[in-house]
């Protein structure tokens, strides 16, 4: 059973200065809510309650947004306002929180690597906050991939069809489909040029890791961008057929760029 979920939470935000000068990227609302909480929401429809959260300096936001607010919640106890807390205080009591610190900016695979002493040596997810999802179907994605994590027990990530032209923008996955919406990958790159990406299928920020992953991020060069790359780890455990790359039933919003922010506001707004 999968039980801990990384949010690697450490990043600048540096599109959206600069509202992001002073508030962690992660803490910015979809509609009332913000971003790390649809994350945590989402770990929590799957079942995981133990939240482990990578963060960096001048992110203590974080922190106290999954905290009581004593002054808060006494001055609205009572009152007609007191329900907005409703949801979150919740979650809090069915959740535990863990934090850590990436100190440099040495990339997600690095971020991942900060956790291991808090995750340990069993199966976790990610999840990136940024990349917001809804279900259509009652199922969230990160429940969907526990789900078949316990058929096939080993790593997963999360895939979308994108546009050719988008290729650069993401880990692209090639394999062969072993079901409808499940490949077994075979080969992985980080950020490809649209020619020479092995394919369209890009993926996006779930993913359920073994706990090998931590041995081989050790062992990882640096790579696109310079940077230790999930990616890359994740290439090795697939050449020894252990990737899986899931097709997921649902919405994605790219909420790391000011589009794809202003298209989840608009969808959980009309929803
Ligand atoms: C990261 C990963 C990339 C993945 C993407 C999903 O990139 O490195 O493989 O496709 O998240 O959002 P980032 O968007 O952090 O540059």
């Amino acid at each position: 059973m999968i039980k801990k979920c990384l949010f690697p939470a450490a990043g600048y935000g540096t599109r959206f200065l600069p509202a992001t000068k002073a508030i962690p990227k992660e803490m910015l609302p979809i509609l009332t809510k913000p971003l790390l909480q649809y994350g945590v929401e989402e770990a929590e429809s799957a079942s995981l309650e133990h939240m482990v959260i990578v963060t960096g300096r001048g992110k203590r936001a974080i922190e106290d947004h999954f905290d009581i607010s004593y002054e808060l919640e006494h001055q609205i106890k009572g009152s007609s306002k007191e329900h907005y807390l409703t949801d979150i205080r919740e979650m809090m009591g069915k959740c535990t929180f863990s934090y850590t610190r990436q100190t440099q900016m040495k990339g997600l695979g690095h971020a991942i690597l900060c956790g291991e002493h808090i995750v340990g040596d069993e199966p976790f997810a990610v999840i990136l906050a940024d990349d917001l999802c809804d279900n259509e179907d009652g199922k969230s994605v990160l429940a969907q991939m526990t789900t078949l994590y316990e058929k096939y027990q080993c790593s997963i990530v999360a895939i979308e069809e994108v546009p050719q032209e988008d290729t650069n923008k993401y880990g692209v996955i090639a394999g062969e489909f072993i079901e409808d919406n499940l490949v077994r990958v075979n080969n992985m790159v980080e950020k490809p040029a649209p020619q020479d990406a092995p394919s369209n299928l890009a993926i996006i920020g779930r993913y359920i890791l073994t706990p090998d992953i931590f041995e081989i991020l050790k062992d990882t060069k640096p790579g696109k961008g310079g940077e230790i790359q999930i990616t890359d780890a994740l290439l090795e455990q697939a050449k020894q057929g252990k990737v899986l790359a899931y097709k997921f039933r649902g919405k994605r919003f790219d909420c790391g760029s000011v589009d794809g922010f202003v298209e989840a506001t608009n969808y959980f707004y009309n929803k």
